[in-house]
């Protein structure tokens, strides 16, 4: 199949998630994408959990608020890009994604205003392992559920593997399924677990409580405990359907590395990761490619006419120019060469390469080069 410098592969999903570590250029990524498809016709969400919010600034938007915002068409005909279909973004918030949740669910008006007030909610809302990956993957299902996008970017924060992620619904699981709150949640009579189990999540409980005072905790405790008694089900049938889109084939992930060594060996251990939980990455972007010098002839000819061109310099200038076309080519040739590299590890994954940008990717006139990479009209090309 070849390194692709085009390339529409979101073409065929709802959804495209662009993990890697940090720096790499995962949200420049996934803000390109976005712009190419809202470009294409398609209806276009860009979603960022990164805590930099760098998509939403590049995109303009500046309130974090749960809510999708259309992206200015002021700032869309400044920096010339013409969409054909509207582009929205999100900055999912924790709270609010699981206050949605309990406003959503069947508890009586008066039960749910008593949950959202209550604090041990609110501290087991943010403080619960994985509650800011869950939440945005909530997010990621509800919007998708929502029907009003044909595609959803998603970026993701820094991390250092792909499976904290992925894992999250299935610690929300956990937890939910966990003896102990079993035992606390579900009445005595269905419950399968006695009274001596005061197993792991005990300690989650009990070092909850710990960390509050007042003679209202107790009170508060049972409030909670009845509330999510009349939630629990619901609650853990959608972590189960938000766990089952991380994996459906609408979905696709997409890793973002540089041709530098020691990026592209942390992208391949999420490649690894990924694939051994049964999810094939559907895209490679390596970003920051320095493409060969466009001579069309070898760099020893190239070297030759340059030289008798600068004949006329001081000697010293020549030299060192000299030496910046050798050193420009000797990076374009190691980037070449970890593509090829990287081609044939991945593979059959599609390997998209993204030129280095001589300025700085931080609003959409800078976006405007990388995302007509993700545009059709120019079709792919081998490299
Ligand atoms: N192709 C590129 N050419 C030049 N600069 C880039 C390119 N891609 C990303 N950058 C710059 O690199 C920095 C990190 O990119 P970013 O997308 O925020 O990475 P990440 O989201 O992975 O942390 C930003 O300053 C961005 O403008
Ligand atoms: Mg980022």
């Amino acid at each position: 199949m070849g390194t692709r410098h085009v390339s529409t592969f979101w073409r065929h999903y709802q959804i495209v998630v662009c993990a890697g570590t940090g720096g790499v250029g995962k949200t420049t990524v996934a803000a390109a994408i976005a712009l190419a498809a809202a470009r294409a016709g398609k209806r276009t969400l860009a979603m960022t959990i990164d805590p930099s919010r760098r998509l939403a600034y590049a995109l303009g938007q500046h309130t974090i608020d749960n809510l999708e915002h259309p992206v200015a068409p002021e700032a869309l005909r400044e920096a010339g890009v013409e969409l054909q279909a509207p582009l929205h973004v999100l900055v999912p918030d924790v709270r609010r994604t699981f206050d949605e949740l309990i406003e959503r669910s069947p508890l009586a008006a008066a039960r749910k205003a008593q949950l959202l007030n209550n604090r041990i909610y609110q501290h087991f809302s943010s403080a619960l392992a994985g509650s800011q990956e869950y939440a945005a993957i909530e997010k990621l299902y509800q919007v998708h559920q929502s029907g009003h996008y044909d595609l959803i970017v998603l970026d993701t924060p820094p991390s250092q593997n792909a499976v904290d992620f992925l894992e999250a619904p299935g610690r929300v699981l956990d937890f939910l399924e966990n003896e102990t709150l079993q035992w606390l949640v579900k009445p005595a009579s269905a419950t399968r677990f006695p009274r001596r189990t005061l197993g792991v999540g005990t300690a989650f409980f009990w070092r909850t409580l710990g960390s509050m005072t007042g003679g209202e905790t107790l009170r508060e405790l049972a409030d909670f405990i009845l509330s999510f008694r009349e939630m629990y089900d619901g609650f853990r049938t959608r972590a189960a359907q938000v766990r089952s889109l991380l994996r459906s084939p609408q979905l696709a992930f997409t890793l973002v590395t540089s041709p530098a060594e020691n990026q592209r060996h942390a992208m391949l251990h999420f490649y690894d990761e990924l694939c051994a939980q049964g999810i094939i990455p559907r895209a490679v972007m390596v970003n920051r490619v320095h493409p060969m010098p466009p001579w069309g002839v070898s760099t020893t000819d190239a070297i030759t006419a340059a030289t008798r061109l600068l004949e006329p310099l001081d000697p010293e200038v020549t030299f060192q120019i000299i030496e910046a076309i050798k050193e420009e080519w000797l990076i374009a040739h190691h980037d070449s060469q970890a593509l090829k590299e990287l081609e044939a590890r991945v593979h059959p994954t599609e390997l998209v390469a993204l030129p280095e940008q001589r300025q700085d990717v931080h609003d959409l006139v800078g976006l405007a080069p990388l995302q007509a990479l993700f545009c059709a009209d120019r079709g792919p090309t081998k490299s």
